[in-house]
């Protein structure tokens, strides 16, 4: 029999291929950067095993286009809305994510993000280098200090603990809010408060978003949410753009509704609204979340030994069940 086939859409780092050579035969495209839908589709043609990047979409069409020999899709990310998981399970293919890799590394860019805006350190470089003159004052470019602040939470998982965590290191208490309440060990550890949605939103100085994308959670910061918050409060986004509503946070940032926006994910992805680009009290990043080399590494090589864990007829290690 030949080794069965196994596609990955972007090139890996070398020890997950190595991996992955050990399992089958391994198709990786030459070029860097997204495969359109049709090449995509003509990829998968005949595969056992696809690993995916959060922007490959694995719906109805592509598992038709792969063929029912298809086993496993193992998404190099822990968010998994790209990926049709009903549609897969309905056929039997495994899907699996990279949860725990990148915790600590993305929960370091939300506290990043959360002192790059509330210290305004994207407008004092931006002043730095357009080579504008300035002098120490008083007064100069004077942001918020995170001490005895709040710090909620929307979706307590392991990034918003690690980020929890953090946050306290710099003085913040913290609330959280999701579809179910924490542990009570988690909630002391952290001295975390459980809040419904809205209180959380009133009652915090920086909302910082770790929730999945999904039907529920698409748009929660809408303009219903974002009145509710502070005027002096930051609203900080590591977890997928479409949780936030672009328009109405344009309109709210440059109404003052709330103080500033730092978002390293994007509604409309790789696309950034126009109106955030305006806006100085806005930091801006490219999806940078996960990327450490060692993060990155990590998270192929967990979804490499995912596949080759299936395809050797072993349960994955880290699956995404069907909700
Ligand atoms: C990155 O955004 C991920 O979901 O891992």
């Amino acid at each position: 029999m030949p080794p069965p086939k196994i596609v990955v859409t972007e090139r890996l780092p070398e020890p997950a291929l190595e991996l992955l050579r050990g399992a089958g035969s391994v198709w990786a495209p030459g070029e860097d950067g997204p495969l359109a839908p049709e090449a995509l589709r003509a990829a998968v043609r005949g595969a056992a095993g696809v690993v995916t990047l959060l922007y490959d979409r694995v719906d109805e069409a592509l598992l038709d286009a792969a063929g029912p020999q298809l086993r496993v899709v193992a998404n190099v990310a822990v968010g998994y809305d790209n990926v049709d998981v009903r549609a897969c399970a309905a056929r039997g293919v495994a899907v699996t994510n990279t949860p725990g890799v990148l915790t600590e590394a993305t929960a370091d860019l939300a506290l990043a993000l959360l002192l790059a805006v509330s210290r305004r350190l994207g407008e004092g470089e931006r002043l730095v280098r357009a080579g504008t003159p300035w002098s120490w004052s008083l007064d100069f470019l004077l942001g918020d200090g995170l001490q005895g602040k709040t710090l909620g939470i929307v979706g307590l998982g392991q990034i918003g603990r690690a980020t929890a965590r953090r946050a306290r290191a710099c003085g913040m208490s913290i609330a959280y809010c999701g579809p179910r309440r924490a542990d009570a060990a988690v909630e002391a550890e952290l001295g975390a408060r459980y809040l419904p949605f809205p209180q959380l939103l009133a009652d915090a100085d920086a909302v910082s978003l770790h929730c999945p994308l999904n039907d529920g959670t698409r748009h929660l910061i809408d303009a219903d949410a974002l009145v509710r918050m502070k005027p002096s409060a930051y609203l900080v986004n590591t977890s997928r753009g479409p949780v936030v509503d672009e328009e109405a946070l344009v309109r709210s940032l440059r109404a003052g509704t709330i103080a500033g926006a730092a978002l390293d994910v994007h509604e409309h992805e790789p696309a950034v609204h126009p109106g955030l680009l305006e806006l100085e009290n806005v930091v801006l990043l490219p999806h940078l979340g996960s990327a450490t080399r060692e993060t990155r590494t990590a998270m192929a090589v967990l979804a490499a030994r995912n596949v080759a864990a299936v395809l050797r007829g072993e349960p994955p290690l880290t699956p995404v069940v069907a909700s």
